[in-house]
């Protein structure tokens, strides 16, 4: 077995509980943390077990024994920092939203194809057992034709200015950081919408503080999407269909278990098989795996869905009103 060294780009909130959950997996071996602060990354080898510490992000990748780099900075530097990795030929595993733009996105894509170099979007959703069986479900038909998508993810963020999710300049607002979520609960069971039309409220800071999203589809489907820092949700996605209703039951986007209701018939439940950790192992497993087997691309989750998603939340930005000047003159496609 193949171990791979991993490396942290960015020690903050979400690579804390990656590194967690690295150290689930055998042949993850948790070899470098990078900050751009020494201090900050020596720390944060300490405290999570990693071997070495480098005080800048170019340091890191100019280390040749870091196999696969985890990208966790805001999302405006997702599109430099994976640019960044895979012209040093390391395999990238970038944080959600995967860029600013679907402009960007593509730009990160071509450097992978250049460098012939591992490329992938940490949607972890994508490798829960939970979501997987859900989709089975839905595929099965035995709820018939899936016509609502109804999904959430909101929490009452407090308002600091300077902080990355009310910070224009950091990709802050709700819909890059949480929204994503309900877009691809949409996107993955109902495809891309015909139609999009949005609602949002803006902060003082003009980062858009809450937004309301319905998709409508060629066959007369609907979602119903929502986001927001201004206050706690139930953090749940349904999906309504001809013969009953299913529910990913909150936290919906992890390990969670699913509530299916045929029509006048008792809900049965389902758990997901999940055991240990927070969640993050599977999709961490899989980078391995295709590592393993060669692949620059995973097949899960692929190029072509990141670039769905990106292209979703640039139609979603562009009739809410959402840009980020430092990225966006390149938006439109
Ligand atoms: N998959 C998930 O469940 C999940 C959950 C939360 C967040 N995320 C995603 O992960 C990414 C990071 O989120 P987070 O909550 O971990 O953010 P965070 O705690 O604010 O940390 C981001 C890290 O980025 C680095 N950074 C580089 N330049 C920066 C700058 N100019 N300002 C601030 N930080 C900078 C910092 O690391 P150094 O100081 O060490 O250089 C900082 O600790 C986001 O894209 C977010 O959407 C994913």
């Amino acid at each position: 077995m193949k171990k791979y060294n991993w490396a942290i780009l960015g020690c903050g909130h979400i690579s804390k509980k990656f590194s967690n959950d690295l150290k689930l997996l055998p042949n993850a071996n948790l070899y470098a943390a990078a900050s751009r602060d020494w201090q900050k990354a020596n720390d944060f080898k300490n405290e999570y077990g990693f071997e070495v510490a480098y005080g800048s992000y170019t340091e890191m990748v100019n280390d040749p024994n870091v196999d696969v780099v985890y990208i966790a900075t805001p999302h405006s530097f997702h599109h430099d920092h994976a640019i960044l990795c895979l012209k040093n030929k390391k395999a990238v595993l970038c944080e959600k939203a995967f860029a600013i733009n679907k402009n960007e996105a593509a730009e990160m894509i071509a450097f992978a194809k250049e460098n012939n170099t591992f490329l992938m979007e940490a949607f972890w959703t994508m490798f829960q057992p939970s979501f997987n069986k859900a989709m089975e479900i839905l595929k099965s038909g035995e709820l018939g034709k899936l016509q609502i998508v109804r999904s959430d993810f909101a929490f009452n963020a407090p308002f600091i200015e300077e902080k990355r999710l009310y910070n224009i300049n950091l990709g802050g607002g709700s819909l890059l950081d949480i929204g994503i979520y309900p877009v691809f609960a949409a996107l993955t069971s109902l495809g891309k919408p015909k139609i999009i039309k949005t609602f949002a409220h803006f902060s003082a800071t003009g980062t858009e503080e809450s937004i309301s999203i319905i998709f409508k589809y060629a066959g007369g489907e609907m979602a119903n999407l929502t986001s927001s820092f201004a206050a706690h949700s139930p953090v749940q996605t349904e999906y309504w269909c001809e013969n009953g209703y299913m529910i990913l039951n909150p936290r919906w986007f992890m390990p969670t278990k699913i509530t299916v209701v045929k029509h006048g018939q008792e809900p049965q439940h389902f758990n997901s098989g999940h055991t240990e950790g927070t969640g993050y192992h599977y999709e961490a497993a899989h980078v391995m795996k295709c590592l393993d087997e060669g692949k620059i691309e995973s097949e899960i989750m692929t190029w072509q869905k990141s670039l769905d998603l990106m292209e979703l939340l640039d139609r979603i930005r562009i009739d809410a009103g959402i840009f980020f000047p430092e990225h966006d003159e390149k938006m439109f496609f």
